[in-house]
């Protein structure tokens, strides 16, 4: 038996109790369940799919993540079809068409909804999650639920997860934290380290860089990090924990969480400098996280439970606020 039908086999037994990537390696332990871990994992090869109906549906999923702006983005050649609202690809974040371990991967996603979002404070599905990085990271609008593109994405996830089980623990699903300093993040220090570091590749003025003309439909060699054309304020790259992350564990372009160039305090500041400069605004993001003693601690948008100034939820430091919540929840 191979490894991926030894697995398969093991689903048959495994139920495991999932919720928000960064956790779900940690909740798993209730319930014996089989651990799949990404960083060891062989991503299915998109060059085996088959030219059927499903076939077909899956490759198309695999242009939309790689080629958003094509076919979804504001130069897409029709104008019905223009739901992003800035040039990225699903792919600026979700390297590697979504396989990267630590950069926010779909595989074994499709395994895990419906699940529990506090963000919305509800349960919610694969579609759901799927508009919500339209409405945010690519700063657009929803894709109707039941529209090729949309059944498009969830059949190229589906087809990610081939082979991990239904309640597999994921090592290497979401991001992978950093330690946060037990400072305020200082946006003047990341400058520097934006300088050194980051301006080769984003531009010294964070716009990036095409591929070749504005509206030609082919995106970015190196995208924008801030300003019109990138994410918007409600997107997830804008939580300082959750980039910081992302950036720690990924970029430059090629670096792993196994060998991360920049230290933990590097990437909260130069996070903190990105993300003080100007880009798209998401109107009501006071209505994210209506339990508010679950609203992430970077969420830098009121109310809050805590009684600490949005200032410090978009900079930290973060501990003082982690204490006060975990006393208001009478969390041990
Ligand atoms: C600017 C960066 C960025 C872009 C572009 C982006 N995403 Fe995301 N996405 C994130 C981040 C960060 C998270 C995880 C944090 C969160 O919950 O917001 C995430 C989470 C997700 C998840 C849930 C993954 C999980 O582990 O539960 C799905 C599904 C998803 N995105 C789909 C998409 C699709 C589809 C596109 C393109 C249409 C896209 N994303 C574009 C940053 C991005
Ligand atoms: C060697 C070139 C290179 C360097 C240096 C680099 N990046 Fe990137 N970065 C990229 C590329 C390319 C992508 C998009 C990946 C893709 O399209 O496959 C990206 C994506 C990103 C994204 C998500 C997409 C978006 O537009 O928001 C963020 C955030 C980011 N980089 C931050 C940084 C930061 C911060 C630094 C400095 C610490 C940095 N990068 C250094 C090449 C680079």
């Amino acid at each position: 038996m191979n490894t991926k039908s030894a697995l398969a086999a093991a689903a048959v037994l495994a139920f495991g109790v999932l919720s928000e990537p960064a956790v779900r390696a940690a909740h798993g332990a209730d319930a014996p369940a089989a651990t799949v871990d990404l960083t060891k994992w062989t991503p299915p090869d998109i060059a085996t799919v088959k030219d059927d109906d499903l076939g077909k549906l899956i490759k198309y999923g695999y242009a939309l993540t790689t080629e958003t702006y094509k076919h979804l983005g504001p130069e897409a050649a029709d104008p019905a079809m223009r739901y992003a609202g800035n040039n990225l690809a699903c792919q600026s974040c979700h390297l590697n068409a979504a396989t990267q371990p630590y950069s926010m991967p779909w595989t074994g996603v499709h395994a895990v909804f419906p699940l529990y979002r506090a963000r919305e404070d509800a349960v919610s599905t694969i579609e759901e999650r799927v508009n919500g990085c339209m409405q945010r990271s690519m700063n657009g609008k929803a894709l109707p639920l039941d529209g090729t593109e949309m059944k498009a994405f969830v059949a190229y996830m589906k087809w990610l997860s081939t082979g991990i089980p239904v309640g597999a623990r994921i090592e290497g699903a979401g991001t992978r934290p950093i330690k946060d300093p037990p400072r305020a993040a200082d946006p003047g220090r990341g400058r520097q380290v934006y300088a050194d570091t980051c301006a080769t590749c984003h531009g010294a003025d964070g716009q990036g860089v095409r591929r070749g003309e504005a509206g030609d439909r082919e995106g970015y060699q190196f995208p924008p990090l801030w300003g019109p054309d990138s994410y918007n304020d409600g997107a997830g790259m804008y939580r300082a924990l959750t980039a910081a992350a992302f950036v720690r564990h990924n970029m430059p372009l090629g670096t792993t969480y196994e060998a991360p160039a920049l230290s933990d305090e590097d990437a909260y500041d130069v996070i903190a400098f990105v993300n003080s400069q100007p880009r798209p605004h998401k109107e009501g993001m006071d209505k994210d996280f209506p339990n508010r003693l679950r609203k992430p601690v970077d969420m830098p948008f009121p109310p809050f439970a805590d009684g600490f100034p949005a200032e410090q939820h978009k900079y930290g430091p973060y501990d003082p606020i982690r204490a006060r919540l975990k006393e208001l929840s009478g969390r041990p």
